[in-house]
């Protein structure tokens, strides 16, 4: 059968980290490249004893269709979770629970994009999110990134062109793929640009509970008022990926639109891993699994840098309060695919720095790392590795 793809999908690319992915078969290729969270972090224990519990004493609550927006006392949970330190969920606010926060992403892009509208990104930022609004047709305006986050005159002229943007996607807190936080002072500007052009903000924070340094920034949806902002929250990185669990807060209106788009997608989110995620939030001490997790990273972070100063010095690099990444850049004139591809040649993935930008074929000398997966012994292999390769490429 000759199947004719659709004009929308047919010009979309694998994720590259998936494709290096593939090659994690391979048990001596160690790898930066990927964002999982560290297998150490997830709490196997208690979502075993409540999967059991709840299978044995109310398995059609686990295992019966459920409604489109989530359990409602799984919206309630997470409501409460979201809202524990600042107001995140405001009264106007609906929670919508999601398979993972890419499918937030595509909703956003399908509920808000007509074919060929603007949608305004940081740039470099999250592939995924790049993939989910071209999906729909967007086409995308990168704006730059700074160290505190988006540069804001540019933020202001894609705003005010002609062709307004349908919305704008940020990721505030130790930003996919540079490790970068947004300033209080640059979340302030950008919502105030948001409210005054009338363009919403998808504020995408799946990193925000890993803290490892400094102080909490609030999120921009604590400061809307105007129901500009449309929150994606995810416990991914929190508890595990695997249970694709996710939550998105935003103006009511909007979550109408969210919910049919939920209905066409996937009908509900996984009942069970909602009300595994319930038992989780009520029954445990969620802050306490928090740390454990922030422990970790910090631990492997530190170790990281330490090996790129030590072993690496004329590679500059973000120094992450959180997250997941850090963001290499090598010397000026440096030709970063030939590093990346020799690195692979030599058994470690990186992510070339291109890969997160709107423009993909851009000269560009940075690279993205990760600290969450490889082992302490990998991560100490791996920046040897990478200073093999700086040697012999002269830099
Ligand atoms: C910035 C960002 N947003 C969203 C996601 C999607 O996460 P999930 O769908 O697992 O919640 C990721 C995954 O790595 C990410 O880095």
């Amino acid at each position: 059968m000759e199947f004719k793809i659709s004009d929308k999908m047919r010009n979309m690319k694998p994720s590259i980290i998936r494709e290096i992915l593939k090659q994690m078969s391979d048990p001596t290729l160690i790898s930066f490249a990927g964002g999982n969270p560290a297998a150490d972090s997830f709490p196997a224990e208690d979502i075993a004893r409540f999967s059991d519990e709840l299978l044995r004493q109310d398995p059609v609550a686990a295992l019966q269709y459920s409604v489109s927006e989530g359990v409602p006392s799984v919206r309630e949970a997470v409501r409460a979770f979201a809202n524990r330190r600042e107001r995140v969920a405001k009264e106007n606010d609906g929670v919508l629970i999601t398979s993972g926060s890419q499918q937030i992403l595509d909703f956003a892009a399908k509920c808000l994009c007509n074919e060929g509208d603007v949608v305004a990104v940081e740039n470099p930022a999250f592939l995924g999110a790049f993939n989910a609004f071209r999906s729909s047709g967007a086409r995308l305006a990168g704006v730059p990134m700074e160290d505190d986050g988006v540069n804001l005159a540019a933020l202001e002229a894609v705003f005010a062109a002609p062709e307004k943007p349908r919305f704008f996607y940020c990721i505030p807190n130790f930003q996919n793929p540079t490790g970068k936080t947004m300033s209080l002072a640059k979340r302030r500007a950008v919502y105030a640009l948001a409210v005054r052009y009338g363009v919403p903000v998808l504020e995408d924070d799946p990193y925000g509970e890993l803290r490892i340094a400094g102080e909490p920034v609030p999120s921009i949806k604590s400061m809307d008022t105007e129901g500009a902002v449309i929150y994606a929250g995810s416990f991914s990185k929190i508890l595990c990926p695997g249970m694709r669990l996710a939550y998105c807060v935003c103006d009511k209106k909007l979550m109408a639109a969210f919910v049919v788009a939920k209905q066409c997608s996937d009908v509900h989110t996984n009942v069970w891993a909602q009300r595994v995620c319930e038992a989780m939030l009520t029954r445990t001490d969620m802050d306490a699994h928090i740390r454990e997790i922030r422990k970790i990273y910090a631990a492997k972070a530190a170790l990281m840098m330490e090996q790129l100063d030590e072993k690496c010095p004329q590679v500059r690099y973000t120094r992450p309060e959180g997250g997941m990444f850090i963001w290499g850049t090598l010397p000026e004139g440096a030709d970063m695919p030939a590093f990346v591809r020799e690195c692979l040649a030599r058994k470690l993935a990186l992510v070339p720095g291109n890969a997160f930008m709107v423009d993909e074929e851009a000269p560009c000398g940075s690279f993205r790392m990760n600290f969450s997966t490889p082992t302490p012994e990998n991560i100490v292999k791996g920046v040897s590795v990478m200073a093999g390769v700086l040697a012999a490429q002269g830099l």
